[in-house]
């Protein structure tokens, strides 16, 4: 983790040889951070940020190339609300329900994130009928939420229009950020 942290280090040093347009460049202008909080701010970008998302978009590319039609769906509504020259915004994307739904699928389907970050408990805990001891670190299994054949109908197909329906997302069980 030591060698890891220098290489950020160094990038962050590059980076303010050469500042861009760029989440770097914001971050070393931002007034007011310590070398500590710049340092814990790229680890945090690199380590947690990147790879989540480079993921999730990764397979969402993925699911679009094996399911053309999905694709077509998706980019026809995104066209309809941005024209063919627009920049995108957040409240446009809230007018894309079925990109939104593909996203979601795609998240479900092929979560970035297997499982939470672990907690340790300061008591012994009791929870559908079994006692997880004081002191043992206690992980949540993101993937096996989001494949549960007893909350979601066939768990393993991509099936975005699950997600269309209102409010499917608001119990609790889509969770691939945790
Ligand atoms: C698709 C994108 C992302 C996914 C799927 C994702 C997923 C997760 C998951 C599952 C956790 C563990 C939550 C827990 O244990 O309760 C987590 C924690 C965290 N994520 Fe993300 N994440 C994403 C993007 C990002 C980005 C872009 C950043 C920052 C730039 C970020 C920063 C963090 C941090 C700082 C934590 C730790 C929070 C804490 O200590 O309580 N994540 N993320």
């Amino acid at each position: 983790m030591d060698n890891l942290v220098s290489l950020f280090l160094e990038i962050l040093e590059e980076k303010r040889g050469r500042p861009g347009n760029d989440f770097l460049t914001y971050l070393i202008q931002t007034p007011g951070m310590t070398e500590a909080e710049y340092r814990d701010s790229i680890v945090t970008l690199f380590m947690a940020g990147h790879d989540t998302t480079a993921g999730a978009l990764s397979s969402l590319i993925f699911y679009f190339a094996s399911f053309p039609s999905y694709q077509t769906r998706a980019r026809d509504e995104g066209l309809s609300i941005l024209g063919p020259d627009s920049h995108p915004n957040i409240p446009d994307f809230e007018k894309m329900p079925f990109l939104k739904a593909c996203i979601r699928e795609s998240m479900c389907i092929n979560s970035p994130s297997t499982a939470t970050i672990s907690r340790v408990s300061a008591e012994t805990l009791h929870i559908g009928g079994y006692a997880l001891p004081a002191g043992i670190p206690i992980v949540l299994n993101i993937h096996a939420v989001l494949h549960n054949s007893q909350t979601w109908k066939d768990p393993d197909a991509f099936n975005p229009e699950r997600f269309i329906s209102a409010n499917s997302t608001d119990d609790g069980k889509w969770m691939p950020c945790a």
